[in-house]
């Protein structure tokens, strides 16, 4: 049987850390997950040892350092079940990745619409308002679940835009539905992966998305660094920035490109960050994504059970399949405070919007309180947050 009680927060030297004398119990993974030690080490001995740039030289270092940045790459395709390795694109995150595909496709998207859901993260929202779009959202029930059946899908519509998991809210949404539906009318889907890629194990060809977004920093790798999966039928599109290592042939009259994945990485990346997210997966696999899952289930529907079991919660969201965030308010204490008496007692959770503005309106609350979860939380941590809330409520009664 699995053992699901393993402490995984010893291979987190920052999880040793003690803040105003208590053991931190770090609640925040949302925003940034915690390193492993074996993540932290990648990328120090790839600074000591093999760091040069890659793919313009011939020299030794250049060679091992290409070499690394290319296993990388072949990493995250088999990890998120890409067909081929030239479909993963290196960014510089979630954000950047949705960036370049709405800069990529402005010439179709503006002024015509693209369908997102009322859950998304402004990441999801901004780079397809700056490309011209009109935005419109999947209609949703009263816990903020989607309706893929109530999609309506027009000749106007050129993309939909949907998150995999929410970050306030930590519900999972029905891509695989979502994209089935868009596929009778030959619509592409973009999927932000960001919340959902630490939690779930991810398959592209099941899902049958065109485009996957996420960030290395939230899945316990290096920041500055993420991925755009691109599927191979919109491998021709139009790179949305354009310098060294993605041409093929430059003159000052025209420029060709080369195939992707280089075609949509001009510049130097952040090669050393690339590689952090190899070492990440090889950590995320040696547990198992299964094992992740089923592990991070048990801590999080206790944490969830337990709050809502407790008087003077409201806690937001609730569908069947949930990951990562749960967001919450005591009554009558705005969330700002309930966040700041929580840190003197150790406990790092986030506050405010979650950069969910329009969710918030939904939710009829300026801001939440939201405890997000990672592999290494346990039971304890969840007690010890419950614990702290009892001290809050006490603080203002
Ligand atoms: C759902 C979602 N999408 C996109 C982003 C943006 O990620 P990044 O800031 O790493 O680009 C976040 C960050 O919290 C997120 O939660």
């Amino acid at each position: 049987m699995t053992d699901y009680s393993k402490d995984y927060s010893k291979d987190f030297p920052i999880l040793e850390k003690e803040i105003y004398g208590k053991r931190l119990v770090y609640l925040d993974n949302a925003a940034t997950s915690q390193k492993p030690d074996s993540v932290i080490r990648t990328l120090s001995e790839f600074y000591r040892s093999d760091n040069s740039n890659i793919h313009r030289g011939v020299h030794y270092l250049s060679e091992i350092s290409s070499e690394r940045y290319e296993k990388a790459r072949a990493k995250v395709s088999d990890f998120i079940g890409a067909d081929d390795p030239g479909e993963v694109t290196f960014t510089a995150g979630t954000t950047d990745s949705i960036n370049q595909v709405a800069c990529s496709l402005k010439p179709i998207l503006e002024g015509n619409e693209v369908l997102i859901s009322g859950v998304e993260h402004h990441s999801n929202i901004v780079p397809w308002q700056l490309a011209g779009a009109k935005l419109r959202a999947i209609p949703m029930d009263e816990d903020c679940n989607l309706l893929p059946d109530s999609i309506e899908i027009t000749d106007r519509t050129k993309m939909i835009a949907i998150s995999h998991a929410s970050n306030v809210l930590g519900s999972v949404n029905p891509v695989k539905e979502i994209t089935e539906i868009a596929k009778e009318h030959d619509v592409p889907v973009l999927v932000d992966a960001a919340q959902s890629i630490q939690h779930l194990p991810i398959d592209v060809r099941d899902i049958g998305c065109d485009f996957l977004a996420f960030s290395g920093h939230k899945m316990y790798a290096a920041t500055g660094v993420g991925v755009l999966y691109t599927s191979e039928r919109f491998s021709d599109i139009m790179p949305s920035r354009g310098g060294g290592g993605m041409i093929d042939r430059v003159t000052l009259e025209r420029t060709t490109y080369l195939k992707p994945p280089l075609r949509f990485e001009a510049g130097t990346p952040h090669i050393a960050g690339a590689i952090s997210i190899g070492a990440a997966i090889d950590y995320m696999q040696n547990i198992g994504m299964d094992h992740i899952r089923k592990r991070e289930h048990e801590v999080y529907s206790y944490a969830r059970e337990k709050l809502l079991g407790t008087d003077g919660v409201t806690v937001y969201g609730n569908t069947d399949l949930m990951c990562g965030s749960i967001s919450f308010n005591l009554d009558e204490i705005h969330h700002y405070d309930t966040g700041l008496i929580l840190d003197k007692l150790g406990i790092a959770v986030r506050t405010g919007h979650h950069c969910a503005q329009p969710l918030m309106r939904t939710l009829g609350t300026e801001g939440t309180v939201r405890a997000s979860f990672a592999l290494y939380n346990t039971k304890e941590d969840a007690d010890r947050l419950l614990e702290g809330m009892e001290k809050v409520r006490m603080m203002y009664a």
